[in-house]
């Protein structure tokens, strides 16, 4: 083994170095030292292996043994001498040792290739982010069902098409995002379950004739068992396809309450306001406020497919086993969690401090005919009109209702009963906003009761109380 610039651990058979630039495409260092600590785990725990199977000496075992904890001691204090020459954190790592204990260094690399090592490493730090985004995922989803609980009462439009259509609370509306975060942080979790297997002892590619325990190293990492095949175990990458298309469509979740926000925050709805904290100013036009961070995590959600996709082209036209394509999953799978992080914990502190502005969310629901559909189904109740004929009926007084430039209930009930003469004033009770929201009590409904349960009943599952 060799530590010098030029010389690799591979270049026993090679008489010239690689060129600079096949340097430059073939390190992977400033990439996969994320993944130093679980690289150290994982020699650890396959040194021990060895020692316990015969394979390594006990002594030689204590010498890596120890030298790992100095490694690891320099990897925490920032010390470690990360040397880009020798291409990846696997490399650095054996060669740092060696200089630290000299030969037993090399006895370590037994019965094991970069191949499993690197998909045991990556294997490890995807199941720690994944805990980590599902973490943040309910950080986000606390918060929202905090402002779910302030606001169980507050009207606003509820919208289809983007127009008005019927009444709804803002807490409901801030609970539709509770459901769909809790279906990503179950996706995140999941995958993790799946991901929990150890590939370490494959090898290259096809096992090895050293007496060897798989189940003790995937034991010692936490895994729950060792991967059944070893060709599958370096090669498959589906547990990071898999986080990605988790995080993927979480950020598509995040992207479409950014969207809310900026809408909201426009001029134009008035529904809320970003703190200053949280929104940024124009250089040239003094009046702005800007909600940047809502617009970047837009924009950031497709950044989040986008590497998902990449990763998924780089494996689909693989055959078994390992090839080098799959260095670059692990630069598209970190970049991706740090958007994601990032993203996450953006959205977290807007919801946190967004200034909602019920009066103007009430004023826009009560624009709009939005509650035509309650004159409608009183129609139905009351006077026993089939549906069909009851929403012909409200369409005419909409109709009319617009010729006039009124609402619904500013017409009179003489007017009501030239189009339908069995409309009584009774009618214009179920025509107000909040009349509309609160007769919406089926379960899932928008009604401020079932929007309360809502609410306890998850302060209850995420321990809020
Ligand atoms: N840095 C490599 C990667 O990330 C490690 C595995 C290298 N294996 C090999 N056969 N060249 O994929």
């Amino acid at each position: 083994m060799t530590t010098g610039k030029g010389q690799t651990m591979w270049g026993g058979r090679f008489a010239a170095t690689p060129s600079e630039i096949m340097e430059e495409i073939n390190a992977s260092l400033d990439i996969d030292r994320r993944m130093a600590e679980e690289d150290v785990a994982g020699s650890r725990a396959h040194a021990d292996m060895l020692a316990e199977m015969g394979i390594l000496s006990f002594e030689d075992n204590e010498a890596i043994q120890a030298g790992l904890d100095a490694v690891m001691t320099e990897l925490r204090e920032g010390s470690f001498p990360f040397r880009r020459e020798l291409e990846d954190i696997h490399m650095n790592v054996e060669a740092r040792l060696k200089e630290i204990i000299g030969e037993p260094a090399g006895r370590l690399h037994t019965a094991r290739s970069r191949n499993d090592q690197v998909v045991t490493d990556f294997r490890l730090w995807t199941r720690k982010a994944l805990d980590n985004s599902a973490r943040l995922v309910g950080g986000l989803q606390a918060e929202l069902v905090i402002r779910a609980g302030e606001h169980t009462g507050t009207i606003m439009p509820g919208f289809t098409h983007l127009q008005t259509a019927q009444p709804v609370t803002l807490g409901h509306h801030l609970l539709a995002y509770v459901e769909m975060l809790s279906r990503d942080r179950t996706r995140l979790t999941d995958c993790a379950l799946r991901l929990n297997e150890c590939p370490l002892g494959a090898a290259a590619l096809a096992g090895t004739g050293f007496p060897i325990d798989r189940d003790m190293t995937a034991e010692a990492l936490g895994f729950s068992r060792p991967m059944a095949n070893s060709l599958d175990a370096v090669s498959a990458r589906d547990f990071a396809l898999e986080a990605l298309s988790a995080l993927s469509i979480a950020a598509t979740h995040l992207s479409r309450l950014a969207e809310e926000i900026v809408l909201w925050t426009s001029p134009q709805f008035g529904f809320a306001k970003l703190t200053d904290q949280w929104s940024t100013g124009s250089s040239i036009m003094p009046q702005k406020r800007n909600p940047d961070a809502a617009e970047l995590i837009r924009a950031k959600a497709s950044l989040i497919t986008g590497h998902f996709l990449a990763l998924q082209g780089a494996v689909k036209a693989l055959p078994l086993a390992y090839a080098k394509d799959l260095q670059d999953d692990k630069r598209l799978t970190f970049e991706a969690f740090d958007t994601f992080d990032l993203c996450t914990r953006a959205m977290t502190g807007m919801i946190a401090t967004i200034e909602f502005r019920p009066d103007a969310m009430r004023a826009a629901a009560a624009r709009g005919f939005s509650t035509a559909t309650d004159l409608a189904d009183w129609l139905v109740r009351e006077l026993g009109l089939p549906f069909r004929e009851a929403h012909h009926v409200t369409g005419t007084l909409v109709a009319m209702a617009e010729k006039q430039g009124s609402d619904l209930s500013d017409l009179s009930l003489a007017d009501m009963q030239g189009v339908h003469k069995g409309i009584t004033q009774a009618v214009f009770d179920v025509l107000t906003v909040e009349a509309s929201a609160l007769s919406r009590t089926s379960y899932g409904g928008t009604s401020p009761v079932r929007v309360a349960e809502q609410v306890a009943q998850w302060k209850q599952r995420l321990g809020l109380e």
